[in-house]
């Protein structure tokens, strides 16, 4: 068994902050991780840490905090650039326990490197998978696994929502395919494996204090090995927030809608001649977080989705789709013959 986890999270902003630490308290108001504080490591000091924070400036500082850095769970939620030279500076600083935020890597050059860095480093690195977590996707490979709806042909996954504010503020991304993509690639790749972009669109983001090429939003259609068509949208000029999969088969479809935030934390799922829709309380990150302090422990498995090269193949087909990517004067229209229509 490895030594007790003493968390450190690496980036205080929104991830850091309010995800991954908010999920750390309420795992340890169950008992699943340890109560203590959490080190929490950020060249700027936080306004508003939570309860429970212990700041430091950098990670040597930190790290010279604990008993052993082998005793860390280190919870990259930086921005993406720079991760490869975090990985290596925890490499030998004999940190081996590493849970990193999405995207995996700004490119498949990076991504290489830095699931080659933790390889040869003996780091057990979990790339965040938010939605192979999700209740909602386990009641949906249930269904298909059951072969509830038939044979698989098409999936369709819309993530979208209003980023305006952040579109034009933070330089953090430059292209929609940096933002939700990468988890709604995830997701097909998990349930319907491996496989090749077929084309691509972004639109602008467009407001009257400025604009920006391809932040408005995109779509991408994959083909998977074994025949299914995936459909990806994320509009983020969206005027609503939506998290919504729909997956056709040769006898019924399957929609599912993901909880659209951390307030309240439940699903739905339908199904074809379903009467009602099954409800699914929902709380992923938390989820995937427990699962992962488990797997360090020894006691649980990898969790879902959390294997590097899966990650560095969303990678690939992200490049890929931004390469092939036709852009669009606009974003589609909304009403009747929205995005979700003009994608369908
Ligand atoms: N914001 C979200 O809802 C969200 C959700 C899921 C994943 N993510 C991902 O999490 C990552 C961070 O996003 P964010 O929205 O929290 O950004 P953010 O700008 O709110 O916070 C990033 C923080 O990291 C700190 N930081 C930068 N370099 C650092 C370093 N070397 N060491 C320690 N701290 C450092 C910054 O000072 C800042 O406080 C991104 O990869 C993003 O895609 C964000």
């Amino acid at each position: 068994m490895s030594p007790p986890a003493v968390p450190v999270i690496l980036g205080y902003g929104r991830a850091g902050r309010d995800l991954h630490h908010r999920s750390l308290g309420v795992l340890a108001e169950r008992g699943s991780v340890p109560a203590a504080e959490v080190v929490v490591v950020d060249p700027v000091r936080p306004l508003d840490p939570l309860p429970g924070a212990r700041w430091l400036r950098s990670l040597p500082e930190a790290l010279a905090t604990l008993d052993s850095p082998a005793s860390a769970v280190v919870h990259i939620a930086t921005p993406v650039s720079g991760r490869t030279d975090t990985v290596r500076a925890l490499a030998d600083a004999g940190v081996r326990r590493v849970i990193m935020e999405k995207p995996y890597a700004s490119t498949p050059a990076m991504a290489r490197e830095l699931t080659t860095v933790a390889r040869e480093a003996g780091i057990e690195l979990l790339p965040v998978a938010v939605w192979p977590s999700s209740t909602v996707t386990r009641h949906v490979r249930e269904l298909l696994a059951a072969g509830r709806i038939g044979r698989l042909v098409s999936l369709h996954f819309e993530q979208s929502k209003p980023r305006f504010r952040r579109g034009l503020d933070n330089g953090a991304h430059s292209s929609a395919f940096e933002v939700e993509m990468p988890h709604q690639v995830l997701l097909a790749l998990h349930l319907c494996g491996d496989a090749e972009v077929t084309d691509a669109e972004v639109w602008p983001l467009r407001t009257p204090a400025g604009s920006a090429r391809a932040l408005g939003g995109g779509g991408l259609r994959l083909r998977h090995r074994g025949g299914v068509i995936s459909t990806l949208v994320s509009d983020l000029t969206s005027p609503t927030r939506i998290r919504r999969l729909r997956l056709w088969g040769t006898e019924g479809e399957i929609v599912a809608h993901y909880p659209i935030g951390g307030d309240d934390p439940f699903g739905q799922v339908q199904m074809t001649g379903q009467q009602d829709r099954t409800l699914c309380p929902d709380a992923p990150l938390t989820t995937f977080i427990d699962d992962s302090y488990r797997f360090f422990h020894g006691t649980g498995e990898r969790p879902d989705g959390a294997d590097p090269q899966l990650h560095l193949r969303v990678t690939e087909l992200l490049a890929a789709a931004s390469a092939a990517a036709v852009p669009r004067g606009a974003p589609p229209l909304l009403g009747p013959t929205d995005v979700h229509a003009h994608w369908e």
